[in-house]
């Protein structure tokens, strides 16, 4: 897809970070913007925000977990401006702790927005897309987290593996049935955002901690925020993505040091060994 002026996006977690970076790029294109997020107050403010540099835009509360409010934010898309060109699955959450102290609700929580929240979408989606007929791309949110397995955020690194085969198949889909929309996974690293924060989505009742947090984990946990805080600029990472649509780039790594990561782990698989603790 090379053309954005005049044509319609729909992004979600679009309220803040990489999502409303990704929506201020596409309005900066020219493009209409349908915008989800579960954060009603955030969204309406991000909207003003883009309206009054003169975008065209629209949105709504969505919790993208929830297949018929995906349904709704379809339906809503499609009315409003008739066509969707470009849809962005990027809403997700982060919950940091190992395997045995994630709780089932907390992997209800994780896949429901990082996979399902994509799995919905690309459902809702894709069939008025694909019949419109029109030159189109859908994008996925997922992490380098989806490339490699990180310690201590074990239904994050599930999750995003998830979303990058969904992608990875549905690029085979696409390809194999001549469409004209395209498909691209973005997988970016420390990105300067609130998702070290994302239990700030969840209420009291849903939330589980451990007993006490093991040292190891709770030192990962702190180079965690550190890393995010000091983290690539979400614009930089909206440029990178846009960029790569234009060019059709499937596999999105907006880090100069993600691919010697991935080559690690490939060739641990290849090589018999054990995987290597990679540092991004
Ligand atoms: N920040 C990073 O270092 C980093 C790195 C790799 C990938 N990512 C991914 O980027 C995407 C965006 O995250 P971010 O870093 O901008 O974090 P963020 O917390 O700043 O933004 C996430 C947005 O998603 C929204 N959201 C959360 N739950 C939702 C739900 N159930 N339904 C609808 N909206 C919901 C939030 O309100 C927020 O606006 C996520 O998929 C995340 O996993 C982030």
């Amino acid at each position: 897809m090379r053309d954005f002026k005049g044509r319609v996006a729909v992004i979600t977690g679009a309220a803040e970070g990489i999502g409303k970076a990704i929506a201020q790029e596409a309005a900066a294109r020219g493009m209409k913007l349908f915008l989800a997020d579960i954060d009603k107050a955030k969204l309406d403010a991000t909207a003003t925000e883009l309206r009054a540099d003169g975008a065209d835009i629209d949105g709504m509360r969505v919790d993208v977990s929830k297949a018929d409010q995906v349904d709704d934010l379809a339906n809503h898309a499609f009315t409003r401006f008739g066509r969707v060109h470009l849809l962005v699955a990027n809403a997700g959450v982060a919950c940091a702790k190992p395997v045995w102290d994630t709780t089932p609700g907390d992997w209800e929580w994780v896949m429901g927005v990082n996979l399902y929240g994509v799995t919905h979408a690309l459902r809702a989606f894709l069939p008025r897309m694909l019949a419109a007929g029109d030159e189109g791309h859908v994008v996925a949110t997922a992490s380098m987290a989806g490339l490699l397995s990180l310690p201590s955020i074990a239904a994050y690194n599930a999750s995003k593996h998830a979303v990058v085969t969904v992608m990875e198949g549905l690029h085979h889909d696409l390809q194999l049935r001549g469409a004209r929309i395209g498909a691209s996974v973005l997988c970016p690293s420390w990105v300067k955002t609130r998702i070290a924060l994302s239990e700030r989505h969840r209420t009291a009742g849903e939330l589980t901690r451990p007993a006490s947090l093991d040292p190891i984990a709770a030192k990962l946990g702190g180079a965690v925020q550190e890393a995010v805080a000091g983290g690539m600029e979400p614009a930089e990472v909206a440029r990178a993505l846009f960029a790569a649509v234009a060019k059709g780039r499937f596999y999105v790594l907006t880090h100069a040091n993600s691919k010697s990561g991935v080559k690690a782990r490939l060739e641990d698989i290849l090589g018999d060994r054990p995987p290597t603790l990679v540092r991004l």
